[in-house]
């Protein structure tokens, strides 16, 4: 099992896992949404063959207000039920929750779930250390409740002894290989067919 940051390529495979596994689901337009404007948050988990198992649809969210940085935001996970209990779902969160610290210095990650999901809340409160903020009433389509919670992120801050060390690439680097990704999004996205600002997604969220 192999956990790497998502590509284009691998949004039909989102889309396929993520209906197979919830009654939340996206416009092809909404993963490109989240790819093109985040793609350092998303992950997946892929088997020895690689194919899409599992994965995490994240995003970065404006700070509310009194906040001074931006925050994280789940906006879908899902692993295939013959690899369920192994442990991806607890890493694919790790990952992204990393990530959007390491390149947006979030303070927090947020995320939704249905009040009845026990896998989810055990994942979320036992593995991971996510706490209740409130319950948003009638949250999903179908009427059901939803816990909002929200994990701290301060723990995965980098530490000051590691920010001494030398970066593994220069910032020209890092930015060459933002830059590529992005083009690959774009790229993509194009080839798909998608025109218009893609984003506009009014549902719910996992
Ligand atoms: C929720 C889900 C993503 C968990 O994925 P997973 O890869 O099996 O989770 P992990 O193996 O990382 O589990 C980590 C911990 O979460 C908890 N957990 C996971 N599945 C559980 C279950 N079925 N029952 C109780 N606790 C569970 C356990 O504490 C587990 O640790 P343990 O295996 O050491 O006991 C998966 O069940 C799933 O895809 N469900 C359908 C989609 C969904 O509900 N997504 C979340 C929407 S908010």
């Amino acid at each position: 099992m192999n956990i790497r940051c998502a590509k284009p390529e691998d949004l039909m495979n989102m889309q396929h896992c993520n209906l197979l596994c919830l009654p939340e689901n996206y416009q092809m337009k909404y993963y490109f949404y989240h790819g093109l404007t985040w793609p350092q948050v998303s992950y997946v988990a892929e088997d020895d063959k690689g194919n899409i198992v599992g994965y995490v649809l994240a995003k970065m969210e404006e700070p509310e207000p009194g906040e001074e940085s931006t925050h994280g935001h789940i906006t879908s996970l899902a692993v295939k039920r013959s690899y369920r209990r192994l442990g991806l779902a607890q890493k694919l969160m790790n990952q992204a929750s990393k990530a959007m610290v390491e390149c947006f210095n979030a303070q927090y990650v947020s995320l939704h779930v249905r009040k009845s999901n026990r896998a989810a809340l055990n994942l979320y409160t036992n593995s991971l250390g996510f706490k209740i903020l409130e319950i948003e009433p009638k949250y999903y389509a179908d009427g059901e409740d939803a816990y909002s919670m929200r994990r701290d992120l301060s723990e995965l801050a980098v530490s000051p002894a590691a920010a001494e060390q030398p970066p593994a690439e220069t910032a020209e680097e890092r930015e060459a290989m933002m830059n590529e990704m992005h083009e690959r999004w774009v790229t993509s996205y194009r080839d798909h067919g998608m025109g218009g600002a893609g984003g506009g997604h009014r549902g719910h969220c996992c």
